[in-house]
């Protein structure tokens, strides 16, 4: 039996809840899965009432819930919903907001507070909800969820944790990074440690390199304030594409238990070769789109974008290249690769396998056979496949690539959100797919060199047109001739 528990969404009439959290909450409702009693009581500076509100998340509804919105459904929903005009500032709302809480028998006391809020306010909100009384423990649990990025750097994020835990427990803190909620990148998981054909072979001696890629069509939209403080380092790799890394290349944990896991994942990102400042140009590219054509439209560049300063030397696009300096990895460079308004929208692993020792069906002396590879698709296509040479029809002794391919959702199958099954995670209190605060540390550890280099260079970022796969130099990552990005699951020629 689950407890109920009262939702409380700071900054509930902000974009994520109206794209994400809501839906979310909705969509688990639907399957059954919120516990009876459960409410949801979102805060806002607007001066709405009940009604308003559940007309605004109805209206949020109509346009993101699956299947279109049912109804009757909907009518049981609202049931939950109840919003507190508030100023996150106010010192006064506080005690306000504690004592509509506690007042009113209909909320549950357990509470989950959401801080969909502005990363520089997640500090201070958890202190005010300190002096205020909400994070009392008397009658139920209290817990934290905090959106990234947890801080700007290492500093930053240290100073942020040093703050919170004064006034939270680590295990009342749901660090949330949204990557970890989907499926597929849950299935890194099960693929590796529920068979056993492929552990053998996940290593240096058979492993050529990785690739992670996160590419997306879209520009920089609405989000200019936050993203061009942040950039592409800060917004994806430091914490979505590292998170899939450690997935990748942890060793198997003593058990599933969220404890067991972070365990793991630390001791990948602790192994990452830290990236002296001589290497940063050897092992990160940055990059930022100018106009180009995505699907047959013209779209602007990044600094022809709304609230994009003029002279913005943010990047858009960033690679680099990782060496995890362990038994199992020794030698084997991980690439990572994020960037916005490149030519497709796709999340993907590529694992790139050695050579055989002797290659004896070729043609010629320098022809080579294509290596092996595992593609590991996490979106749109979710779905894990194998490259592997097989012999041409006919008489000839031809080869040529095949892929064998096992998708794990049919086309009829409904995705779930990453954000349903996190959302019920801290219901639950299951902590396994939020990060722990040292798993932020050291991600930042390796991220902050590259960083600290970047700053100081504010006067040049080399660039790539809307619609292409990014700048050609970015090649210069490579460790060696024959290797190059990998940007579809279907067998083509690479870049
Ligand atoms: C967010 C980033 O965390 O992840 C966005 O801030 C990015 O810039 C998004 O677009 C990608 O998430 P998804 O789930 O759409 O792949």
């Amino acid at each position: 039996m689950i407890e109920p528990c009262t939702y409380v969404i700071f900054g509930a009439t902000g974009n994520l809840s109206r794209l994400k959290l809501m839906p979310a909450l909705y969509h688990l409702d639907v399957a059954g899965r919120l516990p009876e009693g459960t409410m949801i009581l979102a805060t806002g500076r607007r001066p709405w009432d009940r009604d308003k509100w559940i007309d605004e998340v109805k209206q949020m509804l109509i346009a993101k819930a699956r299947n279109g919105l049912d109804e009757n459904l909907f009518n049981k929903f609202k049931q939950r919903l109840y919003y507190f005009e508030g100023d996150l500032s106010d010192q006064n709302m506080y005690p306000a907001m504690r004592d509509f809480i506690n007042n009113d028998p209909q909320f549950p006391q357990n509470v989950a507070f959401y801080m969909s809020i502005r990363p520089a306010e997640f500090g201070t909100v958890v202190e005010k909800l300190s002096e205020g009384g909400l994070l009392k423990e008397e009658h139920g649990w209290r817990r934290v969820v905090i959106e990234k990025p947890f801080g700007y750097d290492l500093d930053s994020a240290t100073a942020l944790h040093q703050r919170l835990s004064r006034y939270l427990r680590e295990d009342q803190i749901y660090r949330i990074d949204h990557y970890l909620g989907k499926g597929t990148v849950q299935n890194v998981l099960v693929f590796r440690f529920a068979n056993l054909m492929l552990e053998p072979l996940w290593n240096r001696n058979y492993i050529d390199h990785i690739q992670i890629t996160h590419s997306e069509t879209l520009g920089v939209g609405s989000r200019a304030d936050y993203y061009d403080t942040a950039g592409a380092m800060r917004d994806m790799i430091q914490s979505h594409l590292l998170q899939l890394l450690t997935l990748v290349a942890m060793e198997p944990p003593a058990s599933m238990e969220a404890e067991a896991m972070r365990d793991e994942k630390v001791k990948v990102l602790k192994s990452i070769r830290s990236i002296s400042p001589s290497a940063v140009h050897a092992q990160s590219f940055r990059a930022q789109y100018t106009a180009g054509v995505i699907n047959n439209q013209k779209v602007k560049g990044y600094l022809q974008e709304d609230k994009v300063p003029k002279n913005s030397v943010t990047e858009t696009y960033a690679a680099l290249k990782l060496f995890i300096d362990n038994w199992r990895w020794a030698g084997v460079p991980f690439y990572l690769r994020t960037g916005k308004r490149l030519a497709e929208a796709q999340s993907m692993i590529s694992i790139c396998f050695k050579h055989p020792p002797k290659q004896f069906f070729r043609s010629s002396q320098i022809q080579r056979l294509r290596p092996n590879w595992i593609l590991l698709g996490i979106q749109p296509t979710e779905c894990i496949k194998a490259e592997m040479i097989a012999k041409e029809p006919g008489l000839e002794m031809n080869t040529h690539p095949v892929s064998l391919d096992a998708s794990f959702r049919k086309d009829t199958d409904v995705a779930k959100e990453a954000y349903e099954e996190l959302l019920l995670d801290v219901i639950t209190g299951d902590r396994s797919l939020f990060l722990r605060y040292d798993e932020v540390e050291y991600a930042w550890r390796v991220v902050d060199p590259i960083l600290r280099v970047w700053t100081m260079e504010r006067d040049y970022i080399p660039t790539y047109s809307a619609g292409s796969w990014g700048p050609k130099a970015s090649r210069r990552l490579f460790e060696k001739e024959e290797q190059s990005w990998r940007h579809s699951l279907e067998i083509t020629e690479h870049e």
